[in-house]
């Protein structure tokens, strides 16, 4: 019994560990919701008490048509977030990727400013009123800065300026005045990127806007982002007075094609055998790199652990990973916590342990 005793005591879950000091969430993609696999729920009642949908709340697929909001598969994420216990974050309100074609066009021609504010008002209040008491706090603007800090060249910055964020902020919060209220961005590192989140973050404040925190993507490799950068920004962007959230972390481990950095989802490259070089399994010498570079960011998370409100694994199981086929398609990759089986990976009980330990 001596014998046993600590090792029933020890803690069996994320949300045992992490969950004690901050949220650990997930995202969930529309067959998860659905149930299947069963596992998928299984882990996330298990491990998680906070989940996000890797798409079904993004505009394409809530207003596909001008005025015709569809909620069934995100209403059903909802359901299956209070069945799970989990607290549910809205990704994401305002971005250029995954915006339904109609929203930048009127008469086959550019759409005018007027007609831009007045779609992006009613999207943001369409949705944060429907999801109101549902969701604890929205991305309302997802990606809008570039890496060398300049405003990224999206319709909604080309066709409103730079006003289009402070627009949006204030028509999300008064359509929700309880939902929290998120920047959310890739390679949050570097140094320019972090300068122009902050300038952005303390502007808005000045102006007496509300933001609670900001979103690190955190799309990691095995040699990327630099770590100390990492931490300097999370100091960063909490010197600023808001919370910092991990919002869609996982660690690719596939060589990068030449030219590639970042998140930008429209980016491809040609597959190339070079490029996936692990079809069948992923080598033990990758593996320890996998494991060592998650437990180097779980050791961040942990320092930082009062100036971080959320960690949120973007997926579950290999499987499903979006790095399958980003940037290059038809890839076996190798980037979360559950095996294409979803049996548990060995770094989960590790990150435990470690949390414990520290
Ligand atoms: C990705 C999803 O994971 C994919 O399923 C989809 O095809 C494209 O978008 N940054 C974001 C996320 O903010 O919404 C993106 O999600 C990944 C990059």
């Amino acid at each position: 019994m001596g014998l046993f005793l600590p090792l029933m005591l020890q803690a069996q879950s994320l949300k045992e560990t992490v969950g004690r000091d901050m949220l650990i969430g997930v995202a969930v993609n529309q067959w998860q919701v659905m149930g299947r696999p069963q596992q998928a729920k299984d882990i996330v009642r298990q491990h998680f008490n906070q989940l996000v949908a890797e798409n079904c709340m993004k505009a394409q697929p809530l207003q596909p048509r001008e005025g015709e909001f569809y909620w069934a598969a995100a209403d059903s994420l909802v359901a299956f977030a209070e069945d799970c216990g989990a607290s549910l974050t809205g990704h994401c309100l305002v971005w250029h990727s995954q915006a339904p074609g109609w929203f930048f066009r009127e008469n086959g021609e550019r759409v005018s400013r007027e007609t831009l504010i007045r779609r992006m008002q009613t999207h943001i209040r369409t949705v944060c009123q429907h999801f109101r008491g549902k969701v604890i706090g929205w991305d309302v603007v997802n990606e809008a800065i570039e890496d060398d800090g300049s405003w990224r060249h999206t319709p909604y910055y080309d066709i409103i300026g730079p006003e289009f964020i402070e627009i949006a902020f204030r028509t999300a919060h008064e359509a929700d005045p309880d939902a929290e209220l998120y920047y959310n961005d890739y390679s949050m590192a570097n140094p320019r990127k972090r300068a122009a989140v902050c300038r952005l973050v303390r502007d808005l404040k000045a102006k007496g806007i509300r933001i609670d925190a900001v979103g690190m993507q955190s799309h990691c490799g095995l040699d990327h982002p630099n770590l100390s950068a990492y931490e300097a920004s999370i100091d960063s962007f909490a010197a600023c007075g808001v919370k910092v959230m991990v919002t869609e972390l996982d660690v690719d481990v596939l060589p990068a094609p030449k030219g590639f950095s970042g998140a930008e989802i429209s980016q491809n490259f040609e597959a190339r055998k070079q490029l996936n070089p692990w079809p069948e399994a992923l080598p033990d010498s990758v593996n320890e790199q996998f494991e060592q570079r998650y437990l180097d960011l779980f050791r961040i998370y942990h320092r930082h652990r009062h100036q971080l409100s959320r960690i949120t694994l973007w997926g579950i199981s290999d499987r499903e990973t979006w790095l399958n086929g980003f940037p290059v398609r038809g890839r076996t990759n190798y980037p979360l916590f559950f095996d294409r089986r979803y049996n548990e990976k060995p770094i989960v009980k590790k990150i435990n342990e470690l949390w414990t330990s520290l």
